[in-house]
């Protein structure tokens, strides 16, 4: 059972000077990839590929792993390692299901702004002893998605043709690995969230205390279900179904901020 000290800056210097020893590249974007994204990793030539479990000290993917569980910070651990690799700016994709009336499936929204919901009730990835040498111990989080990169993704979607599905919105996250209920989609309709997951938020928090840039998308793969006359019901299925189908688009976008010279 990994105790605190996995996430002790030295562990984490650890593994990113194993990594430089690895490769002559040193990376200035990190990118993550949301369930049914992952080639996105395609888009990079030049690759060097590791596996986690060879990575010393990298926690291993069991598909879903909430923070409320001690392992949950370990999620967080990769934005530590990409910073100390001298990773710049973050990109992160993810997939959600959409509570704004205006989104179909298939939109992609660029994040302007996040609702921890765990984090009301004290589960934030920055909880316990903060490490100064990694960022404040409170940290701002009213500019958490860098308003350059946003404004940039929107006018390279407009040119490439995305203005009818590209949008931008408020994402809340919640613990998972359950879906929601009508009563709670409702709910979190009335607080104004336009798309709901269970990913990205607990990075962006670790990503901005230590000081990068964050741009992040959502691909709305589903539509939350706010009616009780609604046969729809959730499933990851159509959620990694609905990744295949946009999956060229969210590259374009994502190149055209980690890349934008290649754009
Ligand atoms: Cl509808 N809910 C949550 N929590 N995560 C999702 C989703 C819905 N659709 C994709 N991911």
């Amino acid at each position: 059972v990994p105790t605190p000290s996995s996430l002790s800056y030295e562990d984490c210097k650890a593994t990113a000077d194993w990594l430089l020893t690895q490769t002559d590249m040193r990376p200035t974007v990190g990118i993550v990839c949301g369930s049914g994204l992952g080639g996105l990793a395609d888009l990079l030539k030049d690759q060097v590929a590791f596996n986690y479990k060879d990575i010393p000290n990298f926690p291993q993917s069991t598909g879903h792993r909430p923070l409320s569980d001690p392992e949950g910070k370990l999620i967080t651990l990769p934005m530590r390692i990409f910073k100390l690799l001298g990773v710049q700016t973050v990109v992160i994709t993810n997939a959600a299901g959409g509570l704004n009336q205006d989104f179909k499936v298939g939109d992609i929204m660029i994040i302007k702004d996040h609702i921890n919901l765990p984090g009301f009730a004290g589960n934030n990835p920055l909880v316990g002893p903060n490490d100064e040498r990694f960022g404040v111990r409170f940290p701002c989080m009213s500019d958490a998605y860098d308003r350059d990169l946003q404004q940039l993704a929107m006018e390279v979607g407009q040119e490439l043709g995305y203005g009818d599905f590209l949008k931008e919105g408020v994402y809340c996250v919640l613990g998972g690995p359950s879906f929601e209920t009508i009563a709670e989609c409702r709910m979190l309709h009335l607080l104004g969230v336009d798309a709901v997951g269970m990913s990205t938020v607990h990075e962006v928090i670790v990503a901005r205390h230590c000081g990068m840039r964050v741009f992040a998308l959502s691909l709305i793969t589903n539509l939350a279900v706010t009616d009780y006359d609604s046969e729809e019901k959730a499933n990851h299925e159509e959620v990694l179904q609905a990744g295949k189908q946009r999956a060229e688009q969210m590259e374009r976008l994502v190149s055209s901020v980690a890349l934008p010279e290649r754009s």
